[in-house]
């Protein structure tokens, strides 16, 4: 078994949505000077660029079906996944789409966009292509120590307690000025939870030799001095 892909020891963070993987993805890039490549990220921006060019239809529903009749090519939706130094900046055409692909009509479409093996494989291949000319590279997801880095030694999935995701997600909305009740984000979460442990390719699942932390009474550090003692 190789240790690493193309030489570079690659830290696979997967986990449900809200379990903190992202904060502590950034946190460990800043402490390890490696760039964080968020995999979540790269399906939102095919997702926002694809509701731009087929238009997001009455509901996620009916972009699911426009979606799966377009056919259209991943490669044609003219997105470019950047790293500048250690982050990551998703483009669509000339435009730098910051945190729009976090709206809540993106994230309930983006299931249709993470269903497609050929956009998966898209995907995968641009996460692949980032370890080159890199020491180390620390990416988050659901499927990356399964699927996409099987050989690294460096699995962690993380999980923390419903209740406490369902506040994170309730502060991160709140933050970009949209007010929800945290019955409605709690049920959406759930939603969520369940279309990516069912995904039939990529789904959420544990890796065998994966290292399990739960986060709900961990402090965000104290996660991450966990991962880097791992490391040495
Ligand atoms: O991490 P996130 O919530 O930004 O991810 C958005 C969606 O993308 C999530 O619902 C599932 C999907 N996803 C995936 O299928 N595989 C990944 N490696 C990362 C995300």
């Amino acid at each position: 078994m190789s240790l690493s892909f193309h030489s570079c020891i690659v830290i696979c963070l997967d986990g449900p949505a809200g379990s903190g993987k992202s904060t502590v993805a950034s946190l460990l890039s800043s402490r390890l000077g490696w760039p964080h490549i968020d995999s979540g990220g790269i399906y939102r921006t095919l997702t926002l660029a694809s509701m731009s060019k087929i238009g997001k239809g009455k509901s996620a529903e009916e972009f699911g079906e426009l979606f799966s009749s377009k056919k259209i090519k991943p490669e044609s939706l003219d997105c470019k996944i950047i790293m500048q130094k250690t982050n990551q900046i998703n483009y669509i055409g000339s435009r730098d789409i910051k945190s729009e692909i976090r709206i809540p009509d993106v994230t309930s479409r983006v299931r249709y966009i993470a269903d497609n093996h050929e956009y998966r494989d898209y995907v995968n291949s641009i996460l692949r292509s980032f370890t080159k000319n890199q020491k180390g590279l620390i990416v988050d997801g659901r499927d990356i120590g399964t699927v996409v880095f099987p050989d690294s030694p460096m699995k962690f999935f993380l999980e923390t307690s419903p209740s406490i995701r369902s506040i994170r997600r309730k502060n991160e909305l709140q933050e970009m000025g949209c007010e929800t009740s945290l019955k409605e984000i709690t049920s959406k979460i759930e939603k969520r939870d369940h279309e990516d442990r069912t995904r039939e390719v990529g789904g959420l699942r544990k890796a065998k030799d994966v290292v399990m932390i739960d986060t709900s009474e961990l402090t965000l550090d104290d996660v991450v001095s966990r991962i880097v003692s791992h490391l040495k």
